[in-house]
């Protein structure tokens, strides 16, 4: 990769440039607000470019956040833009220019690395292995079964983007909870929803935004889509639920992701009547699953010191791959974390590196273990579809001990 025309972002030569290319991969439209929504976004954040004549072609941008592992909080490097002209592709510049983020999230102390796909495969290639998959929900508000007393809430405009930051940020959080640190990030989001609503409750600590929802209005009846959302007590989230309900009588259809800690359809009225009598419709009621994020594991040794598991602690060797060693060989960096590691998981848990002749070998790409680590999926079914094997009392056991509930980012980026 010596020698390929790569540098960090510069701000006043380069937001231009890259706006072209936003607009160009359809993300933007070639509008004034549109264009200073990308100015915002990359005031935060680290970006790397390419460049072909010194005119920036292809810009990857990532963002610090955190992830809830459990109880822990850990550091997220979220990848938030991967983006290539229409002049660059097929180069390598996305791929390789992903790849030196990821060193320097790692440089940066970042634990995990995380993005949205455009499709599965691309990011594979760097490590990153496919989350669980994640229900969008498309329903009938009027059908919603919930007790909650309706209250007016407020309404929330692109101004307000401090205020359902820190909603976000402060939100009630489960395993695989994300928050991104940049309020400007949010600004940015706000800006580029089409004709959006936000309505929301200010109950929080010194009046502040508690509970919110926000999203995208179409026209008289809908689908309205809801982007984002957050809650701190379950009683909030009911007074949500109650919101949206108060809109069914004219709003015939609301779309969003399940919220992941609860099942809407347990709260629908005859869920399968209405699915067949609106089927075929633009307001069909069904539920869709999909996994459209990937993660990767950055910093093996803190992300296992911050695991606390139940049950006897097991011990055994890693035997890990990581396509980035590839990609970064000949780089003065950090190169991924292909190697040997004796792993112990229990309510201490470590990685350290070499090898113990006594302990079962577990063979694994970085991808596959960041999988099994964050509770995707247990180690026996992880081990039928991805690069991940062993001897199947060792596949036994890790399926004993890393009992996680499914991780749910609940903030899409
Ligand atoms: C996705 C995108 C960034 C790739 O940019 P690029 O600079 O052309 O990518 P690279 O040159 O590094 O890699 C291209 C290679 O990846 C391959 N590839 C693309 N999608 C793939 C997939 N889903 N699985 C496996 N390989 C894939 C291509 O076939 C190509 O391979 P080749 O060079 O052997 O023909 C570019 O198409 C783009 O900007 N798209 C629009 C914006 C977007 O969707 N960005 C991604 C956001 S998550």
């Amino acid at each position: 990769m010596t020698n390929r025309p790569f540098r960090p972002f510069d701000f006043d030569r380069d937001i231009k440039a890259v706006q072209r290319i936003w607009i160009e991969c359809g993300w933007i439209q070639d509008e004034k607000d549109d264009r200073e929504a990308v100015s915002v976004f990359f005031k935060t954040g680290e970006a790397e470019v390419a460049t072909i004549h010194d005119e920036v072609e292809c810009a990857t941008h990532w963002t610090p956040g955190t992830v809830r592992y459990q109880d822990e909080t850990l550091k997220l490097g979220a990848v938030t833009a991967v983006t290539t002209s229409h002049i660059a592709r097929k180069l390598g510049f996305a791929r390789e220019l992903t790849a030196r983020s990821l060193a320097l999230q790692k440089h940066a102390g970042m634990h995990v690395s995380a993005l949205g796909i455009f499709d599965q495969g691309f990011y594979n290639q760097l490590g990153y292995g496919n989350g669980p998959y994640e229900t969008r929900v498309q329903f009938d508000p009027a059908r919603l079964k919930v007790n909650a007393p309706f209250r007016p809430p407020q309404r929330l405009t692109q101004s307000h983007f401090k205020e359902i930051h820190h909603a976000m940020a402060n939100r009630k959080m489960y395993h695989g909870g994300v928050v991104l640190d940049s309020p400007e990030n949010t600004k940015a989001e706000l800006i580029w929803t089409d004709k959006p609503f936000g309505l929301g409750y200010f109950d929080g600590p010194e009046g502040s935004l508690s509970h919110f929802i926000w999203g995208e209005m179409k026209d008289e009846s809908g689908p309205y889509r809801i982007t984002m959302r957050a809650y701190r007590t379950n009683e909030q989230l009911m007074e949500l639920l109650a919101l949206i309900k108060s809109l069914g009588d004219q709003i015939d259809s609301f779309k969003m992701l399940e919220f992941g800690e609860f099942q809407l359809q347990d709260i629908l009225d005859q869920p399968f009547r209405t699915e067949r009598t609106t089927r075929g419709s633009e307001y069909h009621q069904h539920l869709s699953a999909f996994a459209y994020w990937q993660f990767r594991i950055l910093d093996l040794e803190n992300c296992l010191a911050k695991t606390h598991l139940n049950g006897p602690a097991m011990k055994f060797n890693l035997l890990l791959t990581d396509p980035l060693n590839d990609i970064l060989a000949g780089e003065s960096t950090w190169q991924g974390l292909t190697g040997n590691y004796v792993i112990t998981l229990g309510e201490e848990s470590s990685a350290s590196q070499g090898t113990d002749k006594n302990l079962p070998s577990l063979n694994a790409s970085i991808n596959a273990f960041s999988r099994l680590w964050f509770g995707v999926r247990p180690a026996s079914n992880i081990a039928i579809t991805d690069d991940l094997s062993g001897d199947p009392k060792l596949i036994a056991a890790l399926d004993q001990i890393l009992r996680l509930p499914k991780p749910h980012f609940g903030w899409d980026f």
